[in-house]
């Protein structure tokens, strides 16, 4: 107790008390953490966001660059209290929970990298004396949903962007980790307080009906979410209709494919990882396994046993890979799909409940058709498919309403070109699990998944507004398309 106490003032969190604040539980023990107040004046956020682009947007941006470069040292800082924090709160294990950390950190260099780099291209005009050219404004201030098992980074990747591309950010976290969002708050308001731009990064302790008001208010110009598929419609619907944009990272049903010819004992680590890393809750854990028929039994005993040997528990304790789901609700329906399986004709090899939340991780032969493989349960479940060959693969691989990440492992070249030019998922890896993403890439997926790609790559377009600008520097007025217009005429 005392420890945490000391934890929570080391990150210059100063809990509420008031009987309308947030409070937080941790899923280890069930104890109170501590409480955050909600936000009483979504209106004055919102306005203070707008009044922040003001500043941000104006400012050069290799100058914002220092900034997201000063936020991620900051973070940096903080990676092992922060990372405490994490797994208190979420029931992470340690280096799950430091690891998002540097996911912050990482993606802050990134951004800084960005700022000494984004540019826009340069198209030939048809027109003499024309000069056509792409320019990259600030977009405007950008509302941050995020989901508890992430309760760090995804706000992370978008912050940095969203700073770096000149756009205050307004979060709204998961409310089942608002401490790690006050922390998180706390250790970048500082950093921007010397750049006079506090109000560039603000939160939105707020309950869903109150969001979604937000969701519908003009001033943010992007909304990006993380979460639910339900959600993500939800939030899309009410984004299209004022014609804002939104970036979504939803659901998926991750698969990963083991063909005849793979280096079998790295497969079977990485399918353990994938599907039981952070108790299967990331929206990248392997929630499918589909093995070629050749290996299958062995395949299968080889994952069964890894997953038996698990060290489930404690997250606290360094020795500890598995720990607690989120909170009961999580228990509840990871308990309803194992109740499932047998009732769509599978057989369920390993797993179940234990005690309070912690859950031992789950395993089941199912049939290919079976509704329960194609819905997301958020846990440690994983189903496993037999397949005849890349081909059919890549069947069942795309035969599910959520396109988010995939992977094969095989020694076939010419296989794993054939599954990733075949496999509709925006990541698709080979020879490495389904999660576990670097910030580089573009990270997000097709389908329910919800079109978005959030961290690395391009994704700081979404972050901008693109202009296109026509510059004349000759004396005449050529008009495009050859067209003739005699007032035109020198
Ligand atoms: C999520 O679960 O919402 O690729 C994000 C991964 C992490 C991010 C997951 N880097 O597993």
């Amino acid at each position: 107790m005392v420890e945490r106490q000391r934890l929570l003032a080391d990150l210059d969190i100063h809990t509420a008390t008031t009987p309308n604040a947030i409070t937080s539980t941790s899923p280890i023990d069930g104890a109170i953490l501590g409480g955050v107040a909600r936000t009483a004046d979504v209106d004055d956020t919102a306005a203070r966001a707008v009044a922040a682009f003001g500043l941000l947007g104006a400012m050069p941006m290799p100058r914002r660059g220092q900034l997201v470069r000063e936020l991620g040292d900051a973070f940096r800082a903080h990676k092992r209290a922060l990372g405490e924090l994490i797994t208190l709160e979420v029931g992470k294990i340690r280096s799950e929970a430091e690891g998002e950390v540097q996911e912050i950190v990482d993606v802050c260099d990134h951004a800084c990298g960005l700022s000494r780099t984004i540019g826009g291209a340069v198209w030939a005009s048809e027109r003499p004396d024309h000069r056509l050219v792409e320019r990259w404004h600030p977009l405007g201030p950008v509302l941050c949903i995020t989901a508890f098992n992430f309760p760090a980074a995804v706000w992370g990747w978008n912050a940095a962007l969203a700073l770096v591309c000149g756009d205050p950010i307004v979060w709204k976290p998961s409310l089942k980790a608002p401490l790690t969002a006050a922390a998180c708050l706390r250790i970048a308001r500082n950093v921007l307080a010397r750049h006079g731009t506090d109000d560039a990064v603000q939160g939105l302790f707020v309950d869903d009906d109150i969001a979604e008001g937000c969701v519908r208010d003009r001033r943010y110009a992007l909304v990006s979410a993380t979460g639910s598929t339900r959600m993500g419609r939800r939030v899309n619907a009410l984004v299209a209709e004022r014609f804002g944009r939104a970036l979504l990272e939803l659901g998926g049903n991750n698969a990963a494919v083991v063909l005849d010819d793979a280096d079998l004992d790295l497969a079977a680590r990485a399918v353990v990882f994938g599907a039981f890393g952070t108790a299967g809750q990331r929206c990248t854990s392997t929630r499918r396994l589909l093995v070629q028929r050749g290996v299958a039994a062995s395949f299968i005993a080889r994952v069964t046993a890894l997953t038996q040997g698990l060290p489930i528990g404690d997250p606290t304790d360094e020795a500890t890979l598995v720990g607690p789901l989120i909170d009961d609700d999580a228990v509840a329906a990871f308990a309803r799909a194992l109740a499932r399986v047998p009732q769509e004709g599978g057989t369920l090899l390993c797993g179940g409940l234990r005690a309070g939340r912690s859950v031992a991780p789950a395993i089941a032969r199912m049939p290919r058709t079976a509704r329960l493989v194609h819905e997301e349960t958020f846990g440690p479940l994983l189903h496993v498919i037999e397949i005849d060959d890349v081909n059919d693969a890549i069947a069942v691989v795309n035969d599910s309403d959520h396109g988010l990440s995939s992977c094969i492992f095989t020694r076939d070249l010419r296989a794993a070109e054939r599954f990733q030019d075949g496999a509709d998922t925006g990541i698709c890896n080979v020879n490495t699990g389904t999660s576990g993403a670097e910030i580089g890439g573009a990270f997000g997926g097709e389908k329910d998944t919800g079109g978005g790609r959030e961290s690395g790559s391009d994704s700081w377009k979404q972050y901008m507004r693109r202009q296109t600008s026509a510059v004349n520097y000759g004396d005449g007025l050529p008009l495009a398309q050859g067209v003739r217009f005699s007032a035109a005429r020198r």
